[in-house]
């Protein structure tokens, strides 16, 4: 494992209030830890909010998700040098909820990418299958074509970073997560996927690779022990400040 990222993404959930306050103990429990990345994805009305009281600590903000235009008429849309002027340093892009519900495409997955890159934002990438796909043995076709669309003709270069996020739909918030052994195999596809396309020396320094799906304080020892795993993103286990204590302790 690289230095882990651990991602919170709270979703759509919380009321201003909670999130003030559990804003508050994410930075007494984690923001003076320096040997793991922590993140936190408030909804972007928070992001203010949370950006003041997590201050200069070592805990890093993040979006849940941006636009590719800089300005212009995008009724209801963020910009990028928006984001990176509230201090996000991270956008999660293209989560597998973004893609159903709001039907984003691998192209316009792409365009976020590049802007995030272009914004000095490290994109968090969001690849993985459905439980149908799984079933009809496309697991490795859906994740290929996934990565490949969302960074096709996507430079990485200098210290620029990326992370991708590989979250089966079917393991998101419903309590079943992958076995270790068959996410072992997925991290060498995306590895490998990745070494087809950008230099070793940038898939070695320049990306890390995540797991998200149910992860919580009793499954995350396991998956800690997989040499290419290189954190998680967290739904649900993230809402609770006990419960993402534990989790974070055990990485
Ligand atoms: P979960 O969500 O931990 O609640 O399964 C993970 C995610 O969607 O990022």
């Amino acid at each position: 494992m690289k230095k882990p990222i651990i991602v919170a993404n709270w979703k759509m959930n919380l009321s201003i209030g909670e999130r003030e306050d559990l804003a508050s103990e994410f930075k007494k429990q984690f923001g003076k830890i320096e040997d793991k990345d922590i993140v936190i994805c408030p909804s972007a009305i928070s992001l203010m909010q949370v950006a003041s009281i997590i201050g200069t600590s070592f805990i890093s903000l993040g979006a849940q998700d941006v636009f590719w235009e800089e300005s212009g008429a995008y009724t209801g849309e963020i910009s990028p040098s928006i984001l990176h002027d509230l201090d996000c340093r991270y956008v999660i892009v293209g989560h597998s909820e973004r893609r159903h519900y709001l039907a984003e495409t691998n192209e316009m997955i792409n365009k976020k990418v590049d802007a995030c890159l272009d914004n000095n934002i490290i994109p968090i990438l969001c690849i993985g299958e459905t439980r149908k796909e799984r079933h009809d043995g496309q697991t490795d076709n859906i994740l290929i074509s996934q990565l490949r669309g969302g960074l096709k003709k996507v430079d990485i270069v200098g210290d620029e970073q990326i992370v991708i996020a590989y979250e089966p739909v079917w393991a998101i918030g419903s309590g079943s997560v992958v076995e270790s052994s068959e996410l072992d195999k997925v991290l060498t596809l995306i590895k490998q996927s990745l070494i087809d396309m950008y230099p070793l020396t940038i898939v070695q320094n320049n990306v890390r690779i995540v797991y998200g799906g149910s992860v919580d304080a009793d499954n995350v020892a396991n998956f800690s022990k997989l040499k290419l795993l290189d954190g998680f993103l967290i739904g649900g286990a993230s809402l609770d400040i006990d419960k993402f204590n534990k989790l974070v302790k055990k990485i």
